[in-house]
């Protein structure tokens, strides 16, 4: 009878030991926002093929854990909508991580609940320099406007411009692309005839173009965010005949995404962009994630930066968990990261210690006809570039 129940308490406790290692299997979720819907929409896509072609890759488990990623969207820049879904997602959906923001108004509302939340947002566009100093929990896996325009500016004088007039939104971006361009520039030994900052919901550029055509400049460097702004300026600039006129563009990727190239059309052939992603990236691990892509049902033609952010912002999140055993720890996780680098489908990749923000390759690119596809054809490597706006140069 003894010897019986011993041997309950015994099986007992193994059945206890079991559900206990049951519960630790955890689900972990982190939330990503982003334009889902609205004029924006294919980059908030992008953040979703990312995603998923890196759990097509990797899986969804890290350890015993599973790895869901659910959605918000919003559509455009709303840093009121930003912060109240962050939070919505942090008290009812209990993320331990956030992840997205394509617009930097909606980074910089998110960033200031972190610390109180435990939770590190990693960032897969938003692109001014000061948001991973606005949280030290921030981490980035996209790009910044000071990091792809100083290699503009660079290429700007390369190509002979010698006097630019700058045309950005008049927001966080556009005011760090306007200052690194300019900046570079005028260090080369350029000079900059005009800045014009438009109001983010500039859509009509015919009268920027005669602007333009006044300044007496010789090139042209814009920033607008990508999407239906920059392909609006992109069809103003060649229907005016700028181009013809002698007045070269010379721009970052923003505005020469691969979605907007068959609306550029041919007309388009030849324009140079600074950028740190091309599909056209000649690369195996390149190949391979496109291939992930269309395997998960994403469109490879449409696929942008956005998506390789998001796969690589998958990766960065996934070491998090595993370095921090599943536990929700944001400093730890932060940390595990500081430094890492990796092959990432744009080319060589790492994370910055001190500024959280990723260090890679930018490429001067052209925009080419291949096969009947258009697309930008990376022609000179700026290698290793940090972010010019953070790191002094
Ligand atoms: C931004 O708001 O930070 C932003 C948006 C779109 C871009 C680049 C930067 O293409």
């Amino acid at each position: 009878m003894k010897a019986l129940s011993i041997l309950a308490t015994a099986a007992a406790a193994v059945g206890l030991a079991a559900s206990v290692s049951a519960v630790r299997a955890d689900t972990i979720k982190v939330g990503v926002i982003g334009p889902l819907s609205g004029p924006f929409s294919i980059f908030g896509t992008n953040f979703q093929w990312g995603i998923e072609a890196y759990q097509h890759d990797h899986g969804d488990k890290v350890g015993d854990d599973t790895v869901e990623f659910v959605y918000r969207d919003l559509p455009g820049v709303d840093p009121a909508k930003s912060y109240s879904l962050a939070q919505e997602l942090v008290v009812k959906e209990r993320v331990q991580y956030l992840a997205g923001a394509y617009f930097t108004p909606n980074a910089l509302a998110i960033t200031p609940l972190l610390e109180s939340a435990n939770v590190p947002l990693v960032v897969l566009n938003a692109a001014t320099s000061s948001i991973t100093t606005s949280s030290p929990l921030a981490v980035r896996t996209s790009f910044t406007m000071w990091q792809n325009s100083v290699p503009a500016a660079k290429a700007a004088k390369e190509g002979g411009l010698t006097k630019v007039i700058t045309v950005v939104s008049d927001y966080g971006p556009g005011v760090d692309a306007e200052t690194a361009f300019a900046t570079t520039f005028t260090a080369e030994g350029g000079e900059i005839v005009e800045s014009l900052r438009l109001p983010l919901s500039t859509r009509d550029f015919n009268p920027v173009m005669q602007r333009i055509k006044d300044s007496g400049a010789d090139g042209v460097f814009v920033f607008l965010p990508g999407g239906p702004p920059t392909l609006g300026f992109m069809k103003s600039y060649l229907g005016n005949d700028l181009k013809s006129a002698g007045i070269g563009i010379i721009s970052t990727g923003d505005v020469m995404t691969e979605p907007d190239l068959p609306a550029i059309g041919d007309i388009g052939i030849g324009l140079r962009t600074t950028y740190h992603y091309s599909t056209a990236h000649d690369s195996d691990v390149n190949r391979a994630f496109l291939k992930s892509i269309a395997a998960i049902g994403g469109n490879v033609d449409q696929a942008t930066m956005a998506s390789v952010a998001a796969y690589d912002g998958a990766h960065v999140i996934y070491k998090m968990i595993e370095a921090t055993g599943g536990k929700q720890d944001a400093a730890a996780a932060v940390k595990a990261v500081e430094g890492m680098s990796w092959e990432s489908p744009r080319g060589p990749v790492s994370i910055d210690p001190e500024t959280r923000h990723i260090t890679q390759n930018v490429y001067l690119r052209e925009m080419q006809k291949v096969d009947g596809k258009y697309q930008n054809t990376e022609i000179e490597t700026y290698q290793a570039q940090p972010d010019w706006g953070l790191v002094k140069q």
